[in-house]
């Protein structure tokens, strides 16, 4: 019987050994019952036998529970130190990167980031803009209208607005965000972003904003030295406007930004004094700046949220 129990290698079966011997008809029970008929020693003898199979059982109990749990553990098992490389891992998205670059010397040269509402009113993305109603150079932009009359911010420009009124004048800053016209093809997107630098004080002039220009360049693009292209443009709320371009790897001109003094009508608007404060202000696609960086050519990439892109693009 000792043997017998310290074999058993299931709870299961253990327990019914026990139920055949102490249980109500069980070996042990029947000898217990017969003790009266046993001599001192017999008695004895039955005591001891008793009690050592009661704890012959509780040990092999114990055994097999143990057993029990150690098995349910092994199965779990999480090899902490197994080393897996993700397959999907994501990164900073380009234009996460280019900001951090674009912000980073704009900051450098004393520029400060202002950012403003995608939704606009028509004050601060037109009007202040010099662009009233009916004005012409509304049909530049093909603009979201919203039922309140409100628009979906089609230019940065409304940023500078903001930042004029808030703080007045002598400013520097640049405003960053998203902007949005109704077009679309590889090199327009609904959704776009731009960014756009102001400097107003007492003595700017445009050759402080093409000092800056192509400094930023440079720096952007890490070359040594840049081939600007400055064409005369319009835009309502400069005078003059010029357009900026950049001689592109030794060979054709890009388009890059546009820019201007900022028009004396823009700073009154805002509650600056145009024959005490001048300045200038330039706006270029935030994403345009980060497709020539790392050589994209499909916008609309930027929003599919596609991390296999992203790698293929090598970020
Ligand atoms: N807001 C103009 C555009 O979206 C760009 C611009 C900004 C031009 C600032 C001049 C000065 O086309």
């Amino acid at each position: 019987m000792q043997e017998q129990i310290k074999n058993i290698n299931s709870l299961e079966e253990l327990q019914s050994l026990y139920a055949a011997t102490f249980g109500k008809n069980g070996t042990m029970t029947a000898k217990l019952k017969n003790m009266k008929n046993l001599d001192n020693d017999a008695r004895a003898e039955l005591n001891r036998e008793n009690s050592e199979l009661r704890e012959l059982f509780k040990v092999r109990q114990a055994e097999l529970e143990t057993a029990a749990m150690m098995a349910g553990l092994q199965k779990q098992k999480l090899d902490v130190s197994l080393n897996r490389e993700p397959e999907n891992n994501g990164s900073l998205h380009p234009l996460t990167h280019t900001l951090a670059d674009v912000s980073e010397i704009l900051e450098s040269f004393g520029y400060e980031m202002w950012t403003g509402p995608e939704i606009e009113d028509d004050w601060h993305n037109f009007t202040a803009l010099n662009t009233p109603e009916y004005h012409p150079a509304r049909d530049m932009q093909d603009t979201f209208f919203l039922e309140n009359g409100n628009v979906m911010r089609t230019q940065t420009s409304a940023i500078q607005i903001r930042s004029m009124e808030k703080t007045g004048a002598p400013i520097k800053m640049f405003g960053i965000g998203a902007t949005y016209r109704k077009e679309m093809d590889a090199t327009h997107s609904p959704m776009f972003h731009q960014i756009e630098g102001l400097y107003i004080d007492k003595d700017v002039t445009m050759s402080d904003l093409i000092a800056d220009v192509r400094e930023f360049l440079k720096k952007f693009f890490e070359i040594d030295d840049v081939e600007l292209r400055i064409r005369p443009s319009y835009f309502p709320f400069t005078e003059p406007s010029i357009e900026i371009d950049l001689k592109w790897q030794g060979k054709k001109w890009l388009e890059i930004m546009g820019a201007g003094m900022v028009h004396p009508n823009v700073l009154r608007n805002c509650g600056i004094n145009p024959d005490e404060y001048q300045g200038f202000a330039f706006g270029f696609g935030w994403d345009r700046l980060a497709m020539l960086k790392y050589g994209l050519n499909d916008i609309r990439k930027f929003y599919d949220g596609d991390v296999r892109w992203l790698k293929s693009a090598g970020f």
